[in-house]
């Protein structure tokens, strides 16, 4: 063959490897209103950045006649490219080819760019698109899918791994994306679920349709497994590359710095009357962050689960933070199983890739009542203390009102080795809310008096006046300073340059064991 039919073939196969599973296969999912795995990297990556890896690898399956069905790829693109130029690698499950379904090759490319990535220390990002185990290859698929669970799980904390669930994800193969750190659904055609409708009905009588049972609004609200959920696969995309604004390449470095135009200095005379004035009426934490981060921006993680708590990145000086905060206009901000849970995974998410977490605290405590202890809040509200004090990056806490008992304790406090503790004049840090303190320990008074109700009311005034506020805190150097709420951005960028080079450790072990 001469040199040049030789490029001819070359160039035949790219062209027939980019077609995936055929132009019908191709018009049918586009028909869905679903891109291919091609499209859905261009719109992931820089422009043009991609290299693709393993373009020509084939399944190896003869039963079922399946050496007479080999296609290029083998239903899965492999490569890295780059996102805001700095590197990534990429895996996205081609449903034209056997309907996205995992063969052992797929599964061996799969985890080949896992290796690379942890190798060179670059994120990695799935697209799932998929039919699940390729039915025709049997145990040779489940092990495959085993290979990509345990390389996940090694690389859990040593580079960012994200999921985009753009299609089916059913059966064990939901583990994947359930392992990595961030999971973007796509309303309408994504869906993730262990058993799907028709073995639900079977089992538990349950009639449920696809979406009503793992579709992306279930995962956002219920489940709290998908982090971000979008309308669109083009917005979705977005979402991710914003993302990549605040987060690292690995373990061993920092998140890129941004330099922007809001003044470090600046100060938000608004923020001085932001919390009201009566202790029980709610305010929106999401302005007080808006006002103080930089450019007002905040990228929310989580923001239909467990509203009570809120999590997401922002930037203070251009430099990447975390942020936890209660959220006094959703159930008074109180702690609960959800929302222990999800800032407890947040938290372990910025420690482990050197994020400074800053805590935003006005809780009034943990929620009582059956529910929650048969659902087991202790052991959740401990997965959130754990997570805090084993955290050895940068940690600084605003409490703008309500710091109570236990949840006080759990949320940074500076026992749980948080750096710095910022409190506003209109802060109540106490064992508990006065009037459960005054019900307690005034019992006999109140009992004992003519008007029972006017004494407890007497009480309550006697114990906020004595306790509701920083200053008993601030004496005993629980918390560090009582700043005016308008400075708090000034304060919290000089607090974090003071920590930049903060060195703290924990003890060698070979790991903790989590309230799981
Ligand atoms: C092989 C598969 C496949 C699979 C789909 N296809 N799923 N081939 N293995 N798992 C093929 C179809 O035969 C079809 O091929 C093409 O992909 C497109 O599929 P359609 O059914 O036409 O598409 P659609 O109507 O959109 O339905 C999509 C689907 C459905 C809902 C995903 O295909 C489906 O239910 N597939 C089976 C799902 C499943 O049970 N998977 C195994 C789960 S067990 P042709 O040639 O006709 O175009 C599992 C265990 C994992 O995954 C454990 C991990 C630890």
């Amino acid at each position: 063959m001469s040199r040049e039919r030789k490029i001819l073939e070359l160039k035949e196969k790219i062209d027939k490897a980019q077609r995936g599973g055929g132009d019908i296969a191709i018009d049918k999912q586009h028909s869905r209103g679903k891109f291919t795995a091609r499209e859905r990297i261009d719109l992931l990556l820089d422009k043009k950045s991609f290299e693709e890896i393993d373009m020509f690898r084939l399944h190896e399956c003869s039963d079922f006649d399946m050496q007479k069905k080999k296609i290029l790829g083998d239903g899965m693109v492999t490569g890295y490219g780059t996102i805001h130029g700095r590197l990534v690698f990429v895996y996205a499950f081609d449903f034209t080819v056997f309907g996205g379904s995992l063969s052992k090759t797929v599964a061996d490319k799969v985890v080949k760019v896992l290796e690379k990535a942890a190798k060179v220390g670059a994120p990695v990002i799935g697209i799932n698109d998929s039919g699940g185990a390729r039915i025709q290859e049997g145990v040779d698929s489940l092990a495959g899918y085993t290979e990509i669970f345990l390389r996940n799980v090694l690389y859990s904390g040593v580079v960012p791994q994200i999921s985009a669930v753009v299609g089916p994800c059913a059966g064990g193969a939901v583990y994947s994306p359930a392992l990595t750190d961030f999971v973007f659904m796509v309303r309408k055609t994504a869906y993730m679920f262990l058993t799907g409708p028709k073995i639900v009905r079977t089992v538990t009588h349950e009639d449920v349709t696809a979406d009503q049972l793992g579709g992306a609004d279930i995962h956002a609200t219920k489940s709290g497994i998908a982090h971000f959920t979008y309308d669109d696969e083009k917005s979705l995309f977005e979402g991710i590359r914003k993302l990549f604004n605040y987060i690292p390449q690995n373990n061993m470095e920092e998140a890129p710095i941004i330099p922007n135009q809001d003044p470090p200095d600046r100060i938000d005379e608004d923020l001085n009357y932001l919390v009201p004035d009566n202790p029980n009426k709610p305010y929106d934490m999401k302005e007080i962050l808006e006002r103080i981060l930089d450019n007002g921006e905040f990228f929310e993680v989580q923001s239909l689960f467990a509203p009570n708590i809120i999590i997401g990145f922002g930037r203070l000086n251009g430099r990447s933070v975390g942020i936890v905060a209660n959220q006094p206009k959703y159930l008074a901000g109180v702690l609960d199983s959800n929302s222990s849970n999800k800032a407890a995974r947040f938290v372990r998410f910025c420690d482990a890739f050197n994020i400074p977490i800053i805590t935003f605290e006005d809780v009034p405590g943990f929620m009582p009542g059956t529910v929650q202890e048969y659902n087991g809040i202790i052991k959740h509200g401990a997965k959130m203390l754990y997570a805090y004090a084993e955290a050895t990056v940068p940690k600084i806490t605003v409490i703008t009102r309500k710091g109570y008992g236990g949840a006080f304790c759990v949320m940074n406090s500076k026992q749980l080795r948080g750096d710095y503790s910022y409190a506003w004049p209109s802060s109540e840090i106490a064992v508990m809310g006065p009037q459960g303190a005054s019900e307690i320990i005034f019992s006999k008074e109140i009992k004992a008096a003519e008007n029972p109700k006017e004494k407890l009311r007497e009480k309550i005034e006697e114990y906020r006046d004595k306790f509701a506020n920083p200053y008993v805190a601030a004496a005993k150097g629980y918390v560090d300073e009582v700043i005016e709420p308008k400075i708090t951005r000034y304060k919290l960028i000089k607090a974090l340059e003071m920590l930049a080079n903060k060195r703290d450790e924990n003890p060698p072990k070979k790991h903790g064991n989590i309230p799981l």
